[in-house]
């Protein structure tokens, strides 16, 4: 863990010095997708804990940042217990590297804690140092997976509206879809450029799991008149919910079982993506945008 945060330091370092050379070079942004859902319990942790492991697998440099303030349980499914959060560093009494987690695969976890919510509350200035941490993230890491809580809360709208691209994680079950359909209605009038992408979980095979999202792509675009993405299926897999019993993340314990094979299709798919969704804002503008939609 010290290693780790010697070597992240010292990357940050080397960034911030050639950032100082080359002041509009910043050599690339980091994207931030949100995934939410509209119902509770459709399997968004299991999502985006195994999306980011199948991503490092990928040489993709991840952080996991559990943004689920009710019930956080990114660090449960890794069998992790993260020391600190976001919030110290919001609070200005740690440095950002120290609240990054190793967890197993090579996935680096960021809890939350409080620490959104304190956003809110803020001095300018508290938001200023806040928001020149984050500096160290923009050109070191790949991607920042956030796992949110169900619902439209403020603060899960927050971090969907201020992210670059969304996932939307639903199951075929009629409950599921509607509250999804709800969620993607008022993402789509918030903001009509929104790259939503969807991913239908547990289905029983994967023709129902397509006709699912094509019924939701369909009602979207007739309705909305709102183009979403099918990202792709995960096939309904006893093995995902034996693996959060071991507190292992399945694409780790059972790496050819179907849910894995599954995910691993999504995150070469995501990364297919990379050049038709570059991110413009980088994690800096990510939270800047935060605290204002939070205020
Ligand atoms: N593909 C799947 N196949 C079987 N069970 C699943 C699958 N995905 C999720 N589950 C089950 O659903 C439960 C809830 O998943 P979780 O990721 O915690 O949902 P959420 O974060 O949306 O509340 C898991 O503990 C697991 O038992
Ligand atoms: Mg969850």
């Amino acid at each position: 863990m010290r290693d780790q945060a010697e070597k992240l330091r010292s990357l940050a370092k080397s960034v911030k010095k050639t950032s100082q050379v080359y002041p509009n070079k910043l050599t690339k942004f980091t994207r931030v997708i949100t995934v939410t859902s509209g119902k509770g319990g459709v399997g968004k942790t299991n999502f985006t804990v195994n999306l980011g492991l199948a991503l490092t697998r990928l040489n993709k440099k991840v952080i996991v940042l559990d943004a689920d303030l009710g019930l956080a349980n990114v660090d449960v499914i890794l069998g992790i217990m993260p020391q600190t959060n976001l919030g110290e560093v919001i609070k200005g009494k740690r440095e950002l590297v120290e609240v990054i987690t190793e967890g197993p695969g090579g996935l680096k976890i960021i809890a939350g804690g409080s620490g959104v919510q304190e956003l809110a509350n803020l001095e300018n200035w508290q938001i200023e140092r806040f928001i020149s941490s984050l500096s160290q993230l923009d050109g070191n890491v790949d991607i920042i997976l956030i796992d949110t809580g169900a619902g439209l809360t403020k603060n899960v709208l927050s971090f969907v509206l201020a992210a670059d691209e969304i996932v939307v994680v639903t199951t075929p079950e009629p409950t599921a879809f509607t509250d999804a359909y709800a969620i993607i209605k008022v993402i789509a009038a918030k903001n009509e450029r929104a790259k939503i992408n969807l991913v239908v979980n547990r289905a029983q095979n994967i023709l129902e799991g397509e006709q699912t999202a094509k019924k939701l792509v369909t009602v979207s675009k007739h309705f909305l008149k709102f183009e979403l993405n099918n990202l792709g299926v995960i096939i309904d897999d006893q093995n995902v919910s034996s693996a959060v019993k071991k507190q292992k993340p399945f694409l780790l314990f059972y790496p050819n079982t179907i849910a894995s094979r599954c995910i691993n299709e999504i995150a070469l798919t995501l990364t297919g993506l990379e050049n038709q969704n570059k991110p413009s804002q980088g994690v800096q503008g990510f939270f800047s945008k935060i605290v204002k939609l939070l205020r």
